[in-house]
């Protein structure tokens, strides 16, 4: 086991990449906590308890500094320290070209995706410093490090912001023995953009085409799986990772190398 009784925090945990996180991590031994602004993640919650590993539910939104603060002390609370935070928790909106975008979608997209990873490691990092360090893992996205996508500008934005902000925490913390990378997820079958597709008026038969013409693109000829980065994730949070640090590890399927 890989993450034998280490404590883990993973915001974004209700579904997607977060939620395969917390089932990998818990398999390989970490007691879990989940947080999320969706109730959802007591399913996975219940999936765990029932495979015998521990693990307990924290409702909040990571752009809001109570709730942050909230997710926190639930670790606190329930293990009385924390090991590993993977900061996930991320939105995606479709907002059209730059001169289109609402400044409202632009605030909220940032708040999320970039503010909700300073404020939930800024809570955690003094309890991971009084654990004895750990390590801090980040959801950022080949969007805005490897590639700019038109349209998307405010969530590339978030999620360079996010790889930057990574390279400071590894400055600032290696000298607590806490590392802090970051994975660049490519196009993963989660629901984040498909849901999106549909809300702004595309039709399921148009969004079945274009996914298979994007994935015509992709060099392995597929979407990667979510369960594919809790693979990587788990290799950032675990010993196997021991001297990677401010690192942003890209998992897209050889995408960005085109
Ligand atoms: N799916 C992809 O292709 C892809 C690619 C690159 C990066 N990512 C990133 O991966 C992360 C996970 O996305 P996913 O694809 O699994 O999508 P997802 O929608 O399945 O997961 C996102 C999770 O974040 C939660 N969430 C949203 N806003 C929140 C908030 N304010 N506070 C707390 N929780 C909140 C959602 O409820 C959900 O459980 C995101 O940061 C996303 O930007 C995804």
């Amino acid at each position: 086991m890989k993450l034998k009784d280490k404590i883990a925090l993973i915001t974004g945990s209700a579904t997607g990449i977060g939620r395969s996180t917390a089932l990998l991590f818990s398999q390989e031994g970490a007691k879990v906590v989940l947080a999320d602004i969706s109730k959802e993640a007591e399913e996975t919650v219940r999936e765990i308890r029932a495979a015998g590993g521990s693990a307990v539910f924290v409702q909040g939104d990571v752009s809001i500094p109570s709730d942050a603060q909230k997710m926190v002390n639930t670790v606190k609370e329930s293990y009385g320290e924390i090991n590993i935070l993977h900061n996930n928790a991320g939105i995606l909106r479709i907002c059209g070209d730059l001169s289109k975008t609402e400044e409202s979608d632009w605030d909220r997209i940032v708040d999320i995706n970039l503010k909700g990873v300073f404020l939930v490691s800024k809570y955690t990092i003094p309890l991971m410093i009084s654990s004895g360090g750990g390590s801090i893992v980040n959801t950022a996205s080949m969007a805005g490090w490897t590639v700019g996508m038109a349209g998307l500008a405010a969530y590339c934005a978030s999620k360079a912001g996010v790889v930057g902000l990574t390279k400071c925490m590894a400055l600032e913390l290696a000298v607590h023995d806490i590392r802090a990378n970051c994975v660049c997820p490519g196009t993963i079958d989660t629901t984040l953009y498909p849901t999106q597709f549909l809300k702004h008026g595309g039709t399921q038969d148009e969004l079945d085409a274009g996914q298979e013409a994007l994935a015509a693109t992709i060099p392995q000829g597929r979407y990667g799986t979510s369960a594919e980065i809790a693979q990587a994730v788990l290799f950032l949070a675990s010993e196997e990772s021991s001297y990677v640090n401010g690192q942003a590890l890209v998992v897209d399927g050889g995408f960005s190398n085109q």
